[in-house]
């Protein structure tokens, strides 16, 4: 204890120098802050947060761990079926996920741990761009599957017609549309600066000889989306603390409902293998860093050859959160056999007209 109040001491010490000395630029600020948040990780040393215990100091290897513990709180065999087994309610009565309340005052950059700070918010900036157009992900998604399974279509792009227009928001939407603006919230609160996101390009429906491939395609795509979203999710909240790992919690448990309810709706419409579906989702997660490197405001000079050399450590932690997450689906796929997916969502829907 009498270490840590010392540290605390010095940490506040360097601050007070860094002002006097009158460097009050972007980077002292910087500065400001890394000193902030290496102080407040003395402060919270021991302490456990939903990660598990916060580092004193971070290490490649301790921040394995907390990813793992995540994974483990968030994405249980449990976790996913239950949100699995949700979709046929959300067919006959539409309900959106509850949200905890987030106390937005409490949220502060010194909740970053183990990270450069401005890399945690060039992230945040990153997710917010490809969170932002959903209107246009909707209406995608709609396009694909509203003669394939009209009920998964109002679940995920609401009610619309050529005539009248939309009638009604999809329950996916709805929830996915709360994301950019908290995201640019967090931003607001650990910058002070306001982030105007660039939104992502939406490639749109494509016509297709094969429509039931297309469909399977679609499905795949939207696994990747949230597959991706979970990791980096995930990642960001072994890297962070306190109110700001709250807030992030929130919009992981979300993706996590989406993922397993497109990984099982596809497994069971089109009952090809899991091992089918991992592959295509990963060529399409690797299409989509290749798009987000010329799309993203920080695209090009995150994803620069310099950038993933000085950043790879952190490279290492999310591919390592990628594959733990495939893991445990392909864990929890193993449940999923065509009696307990009938039981679900009834006959095989492939008889239905595409
Ligand atoms: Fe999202
Ligand atoms: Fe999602």
């Amino acid at each position: 204890m009498h270490f840590r109040s010392l540290a605390l001491t010095v940490a506040f010490l360097r601050a007070i120098a860094f002002i006097r000395r009158g460097f009050w630029g972007s980077t002292a600020r910087m500065q400001l802050l890394w000193i902030g948040t290496q102080a407040m990780q003395l402060f919270l040393k021991g302490s456990e947060d939903l990660a598990g215990r916060v580092q004193g100091k971070a290490t490649y290897l301790g921040t394995r761990a907390r990813i793992v513990r995540l994974v483990d709180r968030f994405l249980s065999v449990d976790v996913l079926s239950d949100r699995l087994s949700d979709l046929p309610s959300q067919f006959s009565s539409p309900h959106q996920r509850p949200w905890e309340p987030i106390d937005w005052k409490q949220v502060n950059a010194a909740q970053i741990i183990g990270i450069d700070p401005n890399l945690f918010v060039q992230i945040i900036g990153s997710a917010a761009e490809i969170e932002a157009p959903i209107r246009g992900y909707a209406q995608e998604s709609w396009d694909y599957l509203h003669r394939f399974h009209p009920q998964m279509a109002l679940f995920v792009g609401g009610e619309f017609s050529a005539e009248t227009g939309r009638q009604s928001v999809g329950i996916w939407e709805k929830e996915e549309r709360q994301h950019t603006p908290v995201m640019r919230k967090l931003y607001r609160q650990l910058t002070g600066q306001t982030f105007q996101p660039k939104p992502n390009a939406v490639e749109g429906y494509q016509e297709s000889n094969n429509p039931s491939d297309a469909v399977y395609r679609h499905l795949c795509s939207r696994i990747s989306t949230e597959w991706s979203a979970i990791a980096v999710y995930l990642w960001l909240m072994a890297h962070s603390t306190g109110e700001l790992q709250q807030a992030i919690a929130q919009l992981l448990q979300d993706e996590v409902n989406h993922l397993a309810k497109f990984w099982g709706f596809s497994r069971w419409a089109f009952g090809r293998s899991s091992l089918g579906q991992f592959g295509v989702a990963v060529g399409d997660i690797l299409a989509l860093v290749k798009h987000h490197k010329g799309d993203r405001t920080n695209g090009q000079e995150m994803l620069s050859p310099r950038q993933i050399l000085s950043q790879l450590p952190r490279l290492l932690e999310i591919g390592f959160t990628f594959v733990r997450v495939m893991i445990r689906i392909h864990a929890w796929d193993k449940e999923l056999s065509y009696s307990y997916l009938k039981h679900l969502f009834g006959s095989h829907p492939m008889a239905i007209a595409v």
